[in-house]
């Protein structure tokens, strides 16, 4: 049985890949920064697999990635996939006149969070493991238009940081992949994307 730790899994994305997951028979390991939204979560989830465990993590939280890492060591598992998918989406004006508050918000969860979240999970990760970063078509700069330049700067980086860890993974045979799961009806995404949830899966698999 393989075990997969999935950030930001009380809902939208996280939590299809978690449910999906289950069915795969792979035990998940669900973390959310809320306890109740994260322990709810779990409770919908049981019916499709009793192979779950929770933990809280706050990706933007120093501090609550190392205690999550640390409830996870007492589990004495391995792991064999981590799914950085927690993210916000919060600016919606000109680069111009985005405040701080924002710019650093979004990038402690979308950039930073992912790098300290390998780094303190990398300890109980198999050799020959994967790491997915969810990441976004407007972090390609092909793609990028004026549409949430924060939120957009945040995913091109992230799409960095993807990079910089392939190089240093590579000896340990862990793959390390930025997939975009198109524009998903959730929270996030609202109610005029063009893709259901359910469907997500094809697109981080394919
Ligand atoms: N939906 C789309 O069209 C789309 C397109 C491209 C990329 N993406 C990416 O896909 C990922 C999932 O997005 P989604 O559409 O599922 O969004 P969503 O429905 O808003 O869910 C986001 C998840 O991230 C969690 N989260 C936010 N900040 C967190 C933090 N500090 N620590 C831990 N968890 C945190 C949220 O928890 P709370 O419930 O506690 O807020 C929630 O569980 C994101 O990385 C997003 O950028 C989405």
């Amino acid at each position: 049985m393989k075990t997969a730790l999935i950030t930001g899994a009380n809902k939208g994305i996280g939590f299809e890949t978690a449910r999906q997951l289950l069915e795969r028979n792979f035990k998940v390991i669900l973390t959310a920064r809320n306890e109740k939204r994260g322990l709810q979560a779990v409770d919908k989830l049981n019916k499709y697999g009793s192979n779950i465990e929770f933990l809280l993590l706050d990706v933007e939280d120093e501090e609550s990635i190392k205690n999550a890492a640390g409830d996870f060591n007492k589990l004495e598992i391995k792991l064999d996939v981590i799914i950085n998918n927690a993210g916000i989406l919060l600016d919606n004006e000109s680069i111009n006149t985005t405040n701080y508050e924002i710019i650093f918000k979004t990038l402690k969860i979308n950039t930073i969070g992912p790098i300290l979240v390998i780094q303190n999970f990398l300890p109980y990760l198999n050799d020959y493991g994967r790491i997915i970063n969810v990441s976004s078509g407007l972090g390609l700069f092909s793609e990028m238009s004026d549409f949430a330049p924060v939120y957009s700067i945040s995913k091109a980086a992230l799409n960095a940081v993807t990079k910089q860890f392939s190089f240093s993974l590579a000896e340990k045979n862990i793959s390390i992949n930025s997939v975009s799961p198109g524009w998903v009806k959730t929270d996030m995404g609202g109610p005029n994307a063009v893709r259901p949830v359910e469907k997500v899966q094809k697109q981080l698999s394919g």
